[in-house]
């Protein structure tokens, strides 16, 4: 299979992240089809695409008529066998659970054994979901962060079987509709940028459990400091332009600091049954009177000015 090939996308699962998919490929151009258990959950992914379309056309960033023309091409249904047939391309974004994603796996055997098998998950194990499949080289995790329409980075996981080839296909798909794919060689829980995630967040909940900081000015020192380099640059780079002499003058200028923090950090192995219930009271303050959603609204909106800034809208 070629990249130009690929004509037909299925996004299995049409909940938050398959319909944000579903949103993209259609902006794309991409024939799509979303395949969910029951109409009543095809109803609630048609509604969340269509709003996600609206938004794109309301913000300027696509026209009414490649809105309408993408929610046209969209179609919506329970069968399998009518969703998989012909396809080139399947993002699989079901529930998180082994037993649904190697059961689909197998399905797809029936109707589309040489359709690319892309898995959303954010924690599975791809060598376990390709095991269920006769097919197992064209299986991957395509790993996309939330909302995939708007945030460019895709992780695509190799399992043990999985082909070179079917990566390098994946990948050069990714690019040429705009996505910032990356390669994860091993496969391991979290993949990449989950586990950078999940590193930073361990350390500011626990600055706030030992007393150190607030919730808001934790959150604060993040997005007024590191975060704004982070838009633009990754942890190795930023150090590299931290020293004249490069990330070798700043580890051994700064090493042995650094050494100090690293020896007091927090190690968790596992989320301190406290931390929900304090973090939640300290948010209450952070957010003020605002809402979830305001506050998802307003993050969009401010997602999309960064993207323009970056060029990648
Ligand atoms: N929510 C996130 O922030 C996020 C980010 C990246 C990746 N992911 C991954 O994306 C996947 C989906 O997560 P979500 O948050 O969209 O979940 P969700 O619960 O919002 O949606 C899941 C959808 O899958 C459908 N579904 C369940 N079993 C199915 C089956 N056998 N066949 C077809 N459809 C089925 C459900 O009806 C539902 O519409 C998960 O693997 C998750 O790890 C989630």
């Amino acid at each position: 299979m070629r990249v130009q090939d690929i004509k037909k996308v299925v996004c299995v699962g049409g909940g938050t992240i398959g319909a944000s998919w579903a949103t993209y490929y259609l902006w794309k151009g991409l024939n799509v089809y979303i395949q969910d258990i029951n109409e009543e959950a095809l109803a609630r992914a048609k509604t969340l695409i269509d709003s996600n379309l609206d938004f794109l056309v309301q913000k300027g960033i696509i026209t009414t008529e490649v809105s309408n023309d993408a929610k046209e091409r969209a179609v919506y249904t329970v069968d399998m066998e009518k969703a998989f047939t012909n396809a080139q391309f399947v993002q699989e974004s079901a529930y998180e659970s082994y037993e649904v994603k190697q059961k689909i796996v197998s399905e797809m055997d029936k109707y589309a054994p040489k359709a690319i098998y892309a898995s959303s998950s954010s924690g599975l194990l791809i060598s376990e979901i390709q095991k269920f499949s006769e097919y197992p080289e064209r299986c991957i995790i395509a790993h996309p962060f939330n909302p995939p329409h708007l945030i460019p980075l895709v992780e695509i996981v190799k399992g043990e079987k999985t082909s070179d080839k079917i990566v390098s296909i994946a990948y050069d798909f990714f690019k040429s509709i705009d996505k910032e794919p990356i390669i994860v060689d091993k496969e391991i829980p979290g993949h990449v940028a989950n586990r950078i995630s999940m590193a930073v967040w361990r350390e500011a909940a626990d600055l706030v459990l030992n007393g150190v900081c607030s919730v808001k000015d934790v959150d604060r020192a993040v997005c007024y400091g590191p975060g704004l380099r982070y838009a633009l640059m990754g942890p190795h780079l930023i150090y590299e332009l931290a020293h004249p002499n490069g990330i070798i003058g700043t580890l051994h200028h700064l090493g042995p600091s650094m050494n100090s923090w690293l020896e007091d950090m927090r190690d968790w192995k596992e989320i301190p049954e406290n931390a929900a219930e304090i973090i939640q009271e300290g948010l209450r303050d952070e957010m003020e009177n605002n809402s979830s959603q305001e506050f998802m609204t307003w993050r969009d909106d401010q997602l999309i000015e960064i993207l323009k800034q970056i060029g990648k809208l």
